[in-house]
């Protein structure tokens, strides 16, 4: 089964087309990061209006590498929540059309659903159930993956996403957008135990918190501004990295040993992320449990991801009318019809 999938829940404009839910037949990515970074973060209108330029041209460079037509395809998967909305009408608008000129199901697909599905282009023997991190810009979950399409949360941030806290205190260290690889960056070349940063509290053993972070670094660049002296930003920045990295990897890992979790994976753009990978595979091995990364193309915003979870709601018949509509947010535990 061919499905196409579409993706433009915020800076990427994206295509794919995956057979059977795991095999990669093409890929394309347009991505206006380079605009949003002159503005220190992701301008939802200016999202909006590059993915309308973008979207056509994406969509049929995907069939065109494919050497597939409309007419070949299977179904049409677009992630319809949760995200900019205005950004996501588009991705939305545009499958909706596309489905109903090929006379093809339309899919919709929860976009975190998708970052976990980057795992089946990556594992092809990787099946549910598995224990799984979700960090995005948007979203930090600890998600019990039960099958294709059922999911129990066990974590959540109460405030911040990681990917947030990154892109937030990369902008108060001056180290630019996406704040991810530049903190990541930045502290290759910084000592990660030079400044000590708080362990936030937090209720629930799973959840996370990542406000107090965010602002124990503020207040150390304040502080070092009062008394004119130069913050060292490697430094911070390994510090930072460390600190946010060993609280999402303990998380995860406490989760694991609670509930007997045998797989353990992580998704999402925060799972580009060198350390963390390197500490939750450290903590995977002492549990025994085998540990699923997706690969790094994966990790970021990608219409693969949509393709291969699409096939998988189709299979479950989780199809949409034409009436479909974007929703800013959904949790990813939602059941029934979009
Ligand atoms: O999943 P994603 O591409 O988009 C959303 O669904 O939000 O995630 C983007 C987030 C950004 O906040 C970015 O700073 C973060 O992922 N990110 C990283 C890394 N690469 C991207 N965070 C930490 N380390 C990285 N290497
Ligand atoms: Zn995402």
């Amino acid at each position: 089964m061919y499905i196409l999938g579409i993706e433009s829940s915020c800076d990427e404009t994206a295509a794919a087309v995956v057979e059977d839910g795991r095999k990669l037949i093409s890929n394309v990515v347009a991505t206006s990061v380079a605009e949003q970074a002159l503005y220190g973060g992701v301008v939802p209108e200016i999202a909006s209006r590059r993915h309308i330029e973008s979207i056509s041209g994406v969509v049929q460079a995907a069939l065109d590498q494919a050497k597939l037509t409309p007419a070949d395809l299977d179904g049409v998967a677009v992630t319809f929540a949760p995200g900019l909305i205005g950004a996501v009408l588009v991705g939305v608008n545009f499958a909706k059309g596309l489905a109903y000129a090929a006379k093809k199901p339309l899919v919709p697909v929860h976009h975190l659903r998708g970052h976990i599905a980057a795992l089946y282009l990556t594992h092809p023997d990787l099946e549910p159930p598995f224990l799984c991190l979700v960090a995005s810009g948007g979203h930090s979950h600890i998600v019990q993956v039960l099958d294709y399409t059922h999911y129990h949360v066990l974590g959540r941030t109460v405030d911040d996403a990681a990917g947030e806290a990154f892109d937030k205190v990369a902008r108060t260290l001056g180290l630019g957008y996406p704040g991810g690889p530049a903190i990541s960056k930045a502290a290759r070349e910084g000592d990660p135990h030079a400044y000590k940063l708080p362990a936030p509290h937090v209720e629930g053993p799973y959840n996370v918190s990542f406000s107090g972070l965010k602002t124990a670094v503020l207040n150390a660049v304040n502080q070092a501004q009062m008394k004119g002296e130069a913050l060292n930003v490697a430094d911070m920045a390994a510090s930072f990295e460390r600190r946010i990295d060993e609280i999402l990897a303990e998380k995860l890992l406490a989760a694991a040993k609670d509930t007997g979790a045998g797989t353990l994976a992580l998704a999402g753009g925060v799972a580009a992320n060198g350390l963390l990978r390197c500490l939750v595979n450290e903590g995977a091995q002492k549990l025994g449990a085998r540990l699923c990364l997706p690969e790094m193309k994966f990790c970021g915003d990608n219409g693969a991801m949509i393709a291969a979870q699409g096939y998988y709601e189709l299979r479950a018949g989780n199809l949409a009318g034409l009436d479909l509509n974007g929703l800013a947010t959904l949790p990813i535990d939602y059941n029934g019809p979009a």
